[in-house]
């Protein structure tokens, strides 16, 4: 198969918090690969933007740093860092005062694309986009990036939709959730809207449930001041595994266009009913011979923040009325896996008798790692000795199939950038979206604050607290095992 790179226009690229890590460990190299790709034009400027006291070739030194530490394997030519680094500035700017806004306003040329990302601290995006529009940076076309989180309940992220619409349209504004920009997530749309096979049995009458795991090995880390403050249903439920939720139970949108399929997940996160406190689990991994348990981590011994939750949630809608999603993530699991996972009904009569035993149909998309899918179907046990039946995967792993295309899908922030350039917001979360999820995930992170909840302590490398294990125990349900 032939990758096809399509260029994108010639762009200014200004990245507020050029010196972070997420620049660092994402952005940067990110944007390398795109030029090593052809996708980035000549002409382009990238221009770090932070308080440091660096020049062009302070910044460069970092940029190199940055993308030797964190570029993965390039199929460059030689010369080409050189190349991209010619194209790399830096303007020390601070976003709370008036300094440097005057010469980054010199650097930005009236004919490129102009994008800000704001890779900073969200306490910043207001004075960014004040000033962005003070200093007279902001044209009618120019978009910026804004990362998560965005607010942190619904009070918080209609503030900042107010803050943001005084400066920028809807239009210009590009909420980031780098799921959405993993291709496998993008599958999801691919496989239910471009198959025939999937779609007629997607709904309550074929489906028994469906499971949305998100697992990570990794815990807090050096992120525990914020974490703490956040927990697993802020940082991955209210963002992350809300949108896999969509994109698997949206209607087919009309056309594969940002608002067709913007309004299509709206309404899945508006239909979702407030979630029973019996169908949540909380979890916070102890410690381990490979480090801290998570109040440790965090520095707090009585934190009651979550590092895992798993939930039993419903969509009030024809389509889904009846049919339970669960969903869970947690940290220092025993593997980093992410998986969505189909469970089809049984046959509605076992014509081999009760022997045969139960069999179900599971489609299973891995989102990550090895990404592809498993269709489980039920055969017969090779072999004499009557009719057992025996249930196997039909797997289809994208890596095999497509071949070295797969291994060079960009990375979600490479694409979600080069869609920005491009002004195409359809993997990019729209206001009320976001309001809307805030909208329900509020009253339940209220719920357990007023009941004082206080978290189960799981085993680090286990899936979880057994609790979560009751959750689908108790409907005859089981997980899906947590493998990478
Ligand atoms: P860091 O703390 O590593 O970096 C913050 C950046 O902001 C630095 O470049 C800092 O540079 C700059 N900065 C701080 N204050 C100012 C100011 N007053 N004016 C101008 N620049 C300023 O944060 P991260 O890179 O980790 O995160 C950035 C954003 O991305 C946050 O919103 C975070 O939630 C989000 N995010 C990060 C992820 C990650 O993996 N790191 C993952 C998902 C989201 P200087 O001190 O020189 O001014
Ligand atoms: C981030 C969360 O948005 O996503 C992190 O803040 C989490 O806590 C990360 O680790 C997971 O992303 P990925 O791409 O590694 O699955």
């Amino acid at each position: 198969m032939v990758s096809r790179v399509i260029p994108v226009d010639p762009f200014d690229l200004v990245i507020f918090g050029g010196t972070g890590d997420l620049a660092r460990r994402k952005i940067l190299p990110g944007l390398f690969r795109r030029f090593c790709a052809g996708q980035m034009p000549e002409g382009s400027q990238i221009i770090g933007a932070a308080r440091s006291e660096l020049d062009d070739a302070g910044y460069r030194d970092m940029v190199a740093d940055a993308i030797a530490e964190f570029g993965g394997q390039q199929a460059c030519e030689a010369g080409t860092l050189d190349a991209f680094l010619s194209s790399v500035h830096f303007v020390t700017t601070d976003a709370k005062g008036d300094g440097g806004w005057v010469e980054l306003n010199s650097k930005m040329r009236d004919d490129k694309v102009r994008a800000f990302y704001f890779s900073v601290g969200p306490s910043l995006f207001g004075d960014l986009a004040e000033r962005l529009h003070r200093f007279g940076l902001a044209t009618p076309d120019s978009r910026i990036v804004v990362e998560k989180p965005f607010g942190h309940d619904l009070e918080s992220a209609k503030a900042l939709n107010a803050t943001l619409a005084q400066h920028f349209d809807e239009t210009q504004i590009y909420r980031i959730d780098h799921y959405l920009g993993k291709e496998t997530v993008q599958n999801l749309m691919a496989v239910r809207f471009g198959n025939m096979l999937f779609e007629p049995l997607w709904n309550a009458q074929y489906v028994d449930h469906i499971q949305i795991t998100v697992a990570e090995t990794v815990g807090v880390g050096g992120r525990g001041g914020y974490y703490d403050k956040s927990g697993a249903m802020r940082d991955m439920v209210q963002n992350h595994l809300m949108q896999l939720l969509c994109l698997i139970a949206m209607e087919p949108p009309a056309k594969f266009e940002p608002d067709a399929v913007r309004d299509e997940k709206l309404k899945v996160i508006r239909a979702l009913e407030p979630v029973d406190w019996h169908h949540i689990v909380r979890g916070q991994y102890g410690a381990d011979d490979d480090g801290p348990g998570y109040r440790d981590d965090v520095e707090d011994p009585k934190s009651r923040t979550e590092s895992f939750i798993a939930m039993k949630c419903h969509i009030s809608n024809w389509r889904w009325a009846g049919t339970p999603f669960y969903l869970r993530t947690g940290k220092r699991l025993k593997a980093r896996a992410s998986e969505i996972a189909v469970v089809f009904k049984d046959a509605p009569h076992s014509i081999f008798g009760a022997d045969a035993g139960r069999h179900r149909n599971v489609l299973a998309i891995r989102l990550q790692p090895n990404e592809g899918m498993t269709l489980d179907v039920t055969i017969k046990e090779p072999g004499p000795g009557g009719m057992r039946l025996l249930d196997v995967p039909l797997d289809m792993s994208f890596a095999d199939a497509l071949g070295p295309d797969a291994e060079e899908a960009p990375d979600a922030y490479e694409r979600l950038i080069m869609d920005v350039i491009r002004g195409n917001q359809t993997l990019f979360m729209r206001g009320d979206e976001v309001e809307a999820a805030w909208a329900w995930t509020d009253p339940l992170i209220e719920g357990w604050q007023a009941r004082n909840d206080v978290p189960k302590t799981y085993d680090p490398g286990s899936s979880g607290p057994e609790d979560a294990l009751m959750l689908m125990h108790r409907d005859g349900r089981k997980w899906r095992e947590v493998k990478a």
